[in-house]
């Protein structure tokens, strides 16, 4: 791995953990929950995308498959101890994040309310890539297909039997999360909001089967 990926992830798992303290519910302090963050998602971030396309393709692959088995094998695959609850907000976080990033995306590429910045739309996409190959199969651990204490899901207690429909919609969405950064390193604005509407695709895919409205 190359140092400016590793800081990049560093930085994006600062954000996830930001995020996750702004749900109010986590009491742990930023830099531990990053580092943990870190080190959890670190096996699984094999390549840079842009120098090894195909190996990060196959490792992508890889990981996707890995990580849909980990919501069967999720406790022996843990890279680290974590609770229901943080499960449940670890995967929120995710995807809001995911979310956030998409927004700037269509801001910039598809509605114009905010002027085109290649390198920032690059930034969105190489992070939403990255949380789509960072495993998050691993926070779907049992007893979280309902909710915990206070903490409310809205997953489908389907995804956690349906493997072969998650494994569908998880390749879709990865595929599609790696073609947006592709794009998105051509810097070409039409290549970009082709990519956007195909990744919008591939979340609403997934929540339609296993998200609760
Ligand atoms: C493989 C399935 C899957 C994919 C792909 C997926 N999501 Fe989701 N998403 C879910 C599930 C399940 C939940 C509910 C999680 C929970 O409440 O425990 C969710 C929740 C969310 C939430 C609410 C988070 C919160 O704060 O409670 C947002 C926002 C979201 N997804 C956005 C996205 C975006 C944007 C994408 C694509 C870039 C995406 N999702 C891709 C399954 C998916």
């Amino acid at each position: 791995m190359e140092p400016n990926s590793l800081s990049a992830l560093h930085t994006e798992a600062c954000k996830l953990a930001d995020s996750c303290l702004r749900f109010g519910r986590i009491k742990k302090s930023p830099s531990r929950l990053a580092n943990r963050l870190l080190d959890a998602r670190l096996p699984l971030f094999h390549v840079s995308r842009s120098k090894h396309t195909s190996t990060w393709e196959t490792n992508m692959k890889k990981t996707v498959l890995g990580s849909l088995s980990a919501i069967v094998l999720a406790t022996s695959l843990n890279a680290f101890a974590m609770d229901a609850e943080e499960a449940i907000e670890f995967r929120q976080a995710g995807y809001k994040f995911m979310a956030w990033n998409m927004a700037k995306i269509k801001a910039m590429a598809i509605d114009g309310d905010m002027e085109w910045n290649a390198q920032q739309v690059q930034a969105a996409a190489n992070s939403i890539a990255a949380t789509a190959n960072s495993g998050m199969g691993a926070l779907f651990i049992p007893g979280t297909e309902q909710d915990v204490g206070n903490t409310k899901t809205r997953v489908k207690p389907e995804m956690f039997t349906d493997i072969e429909g998650v494994t569908e919609v998880g390749m879709a969405f990865h595929t599609a999360a790696t073609e947006l950064a592709a794009a998105a390193e051509t810097g070409d604005k039409a290549a970009v909001a082709k990519a956007f509407a195909a990744t919008g695709e591939s979340c609403k895919g997934c929540h339609d089967k296993f998200r609760m409205d």
